[in-house]
């Protein structure tokens, strides 16, 4: 059951990883060509985002046939290919279970709106006068999370997108459901799974309006939200496969619960939190840009390290993913410094207690594209955004830096395989546009060279399924009083290894403990060190580990 602890997962967003007919939306044939790359890699599963049958408001998120493939991607034949080619690579594809919500499009939801009382009550619908919604509660997309049906004369919640209507848990029928889609999928050989923002399916008995936020406090790890994931794990058989939860303004003792150890709490694998990439949110909000707070950043790892380890939890460990935007772009150094600093943030989370998770083109230090224009953005959320930051009364100029730090779209920009035009992804035009930079930064050119970001990230791989004290270690945190070194040790029977990472552009030093003068040097991303006596030196973005 723990066999994931040493193993490292890799995301792919299909739609921009590679395409393989010329229509410049990336697709699962695609994937099938690149495996190889993946096998080289090291990595043990593949996570892919939505591929199901949907509208794409979402991108795949709004899904309206969860056992059907979007011919967009391609067809169910391609799908058992990719996972029987995975398979015989050594590597599990996982899936991703949209399963708070479906599109507006799905049946279920049709049968609702046409009056079918049945399907009404796979939702969540609310009597009420059509000018005022339920509750005040927010969309995570901006505006109210009510819409109003006037056929029906009532308002169903949507959490997300008006077109992502919320399933009513509490409706036995929908957790049927459910266990049938996860069991369709665990036949044709699925080795795993993510569950979406799974932390939300339950929502309170009693729903009334948020005087103090978003109404989150009311639905973020919900009532029942434990008893129903333990339900769906327990009658699907999965406890023995990796799942993830992604949980969304979550607690640490419910991560603790959702991903404990123990075989009669049996929930998930592993958890996603996103409080660790909320350091540089301006009063916690998204859409104010402030500096990283490092002394937080620091404070947070801290918190979930030690709190799951004394729970008998598990974290899962990531930067990046479809959501964020590009890490190098957020706390390293996208001139001088690239590599340096995308080696050293990926040490920092690699050599950590949890499962790291790799976004695709993280292992080659993507960047965020810098869009110039409006018209270059896709997202859902970055559109509505952009209109209610000018109904807030920000220029076009000001939005645009917002967009440009915190789109989602930062990441989606397509895989950078080769110097080629579209740089290999497409030849066709790309759905989205390349980061221009993709001349530079590409696999190809770094699959040669030893010293690339590619090779540092394959080496960590390695580490990982050779060291117990990476994969089982205790941890413990060192030079907490300092905002601009994260520093720990990791300790597992006689195994030591002590990790430093300078998170800033200017030069620092730290004093060696004694007995870790006579370890040696495991990993770093300068050639040589810079030691004297007990005083190491730390260049820029510079990371040394040291194992006993
Ligand atoms: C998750 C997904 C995100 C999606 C949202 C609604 O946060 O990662 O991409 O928009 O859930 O399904």
């Amino acid at each position: 059951m723990t066999s994931f602890r040493n193993k490292v997962i890799y995301q792919i967003y299909p739609k921009s990883f590679q395409d393989s007919d010329g229509d410049g939306v990336g697709d699962l044939r695609g994937i099938l060509e690149r495996l190889d790359y993946l096998q080289e890699l090291g990595v043990s599963y593949l996570w892919l985002t939505p591929v199901f049958s949907s509208p794409q408001n979402d991108n795949g998120y709004d899904v309206e046939d969860y056992c059907a493939i979007d011919p967009r991607f391609g067809t169910m034949a391609d799908m058992e290919a990719l996972i029987r080619e995975s398979s015989q690579r050594g590597m599990g594809v996982m899936l991703d279970m949209v399963f708070n919500h479906t599109s507006t499009a799905h049946p279920w939801f049709q049968r609702a709106l046409a009056g079918e009382k049945e399907y009404e009550n796979y939702y969540i619908f609310k009597e009420g006068d059509s000018k005022h919604p339920p509750t005040n509660w927010q969309s995570k997309f901006g505006g109210t999370s009510w819409e109003y049906v006037p056929s029906l004369g009532k308002w169903y919640l949507h959490l997300f997108d008006v077109t992502q209507a919320d399933l009513n848990w509490d409706n036995p029928k929908v957790r049927e459901e459910l266990k049938k889609v996860i069991c369709f999928w665990k036949e044709k050989g699925i080795q795993g799974f993510r569950f979406d923002v799974v932390n939300l399916i339950s929502k309170p008995a009693i729903f009334e309006d948020d005087l103090e936020g978003d109404g989150r406090r009311f639905y973020s790890d919900g009532p029942h939200v434990h008893e129903y994931i333990k339900e769906l794990v327990r009658d699907t058989n999965i406890a023995e496969m990796v799942t993830v939860g992604e949980m969304s303004s979550t607690h640490l003792e419910d991560c603790i619960r959702y991903s404990t150890a123990n075989p009669q709490e049996r929930e998930l694998s592993m958890c996603f939190s996103f409080h660790h990439l909320k350091v540089d949110y301006k009063n916690g909000d998204k859409w104010s840009l402030m500096e990283p707070d490092r002394r937080m950043l620091k404070k947070i790892f801290e918190d979930w390290q030690l709190g799951m380890e004394q729970g008998n939890g598990w974290n899962a460990l990531f930067w990046c993913n479809h959501d964020q935007p590009r890490i190098i772009s957020r706390l390293g150094n996208e001139g001088r410094f690239w590599k340096e600093s995308a080696k050293m943030l990926a040490a920092a989370i690699h050599l950590m207690r949890g499962t790291p998770y790799i976004y695709q083109g993280e292992e080659i230090g993507m960047t965020n594209p810098h869009y110039q224009n409006i018209s270059q953005y896709q997202d859902v959320e970055s559109l509505n955004y952009y209109r209610i930051l000018l109904e807030q009364g920000k220029t076009e100029a000001e939005a645009m830096s917002v967009l440009a730090a915190r789109s989602r779209d930062n990441s989606r920009t397509p895989m950078q395989w080769s110097a080629e035009e579209n740089g290999g992804f497409t030849k066709g035009t790309p759905w989205i546009e390349m980061a221009d930079n993709y001349p530079e930064i590409y696999v190809e050119k770094q699959i040669a060279d030893p010293d690339s970001v590619y090779s540092f990230y394959k080496k960590l791989i390695k580490l990982r399924k050779e060291k117990m004290v990476i994969s089982e270690g205790r941890i413990v945190f060192l030079e907490r009083d300092n905002p601009d070194i994260l520093a720990y040790q990791r300790c597992y029977e006689e195994e030591k290894l002590v990790a430093f990472y300078n998170l800033t552009d200017a030069e620092t030093t730290v004093l060696l403990e004694a007995p870790w003068m006579n370890y040696r040097k495991l990993l770093g991303n300068y050639e040589d060190s810079q030691q004297s006596g007990r005083e190491l030196g730390l260049r820029p973005y510079e990371v040394v580990v040291l194992e006993k």
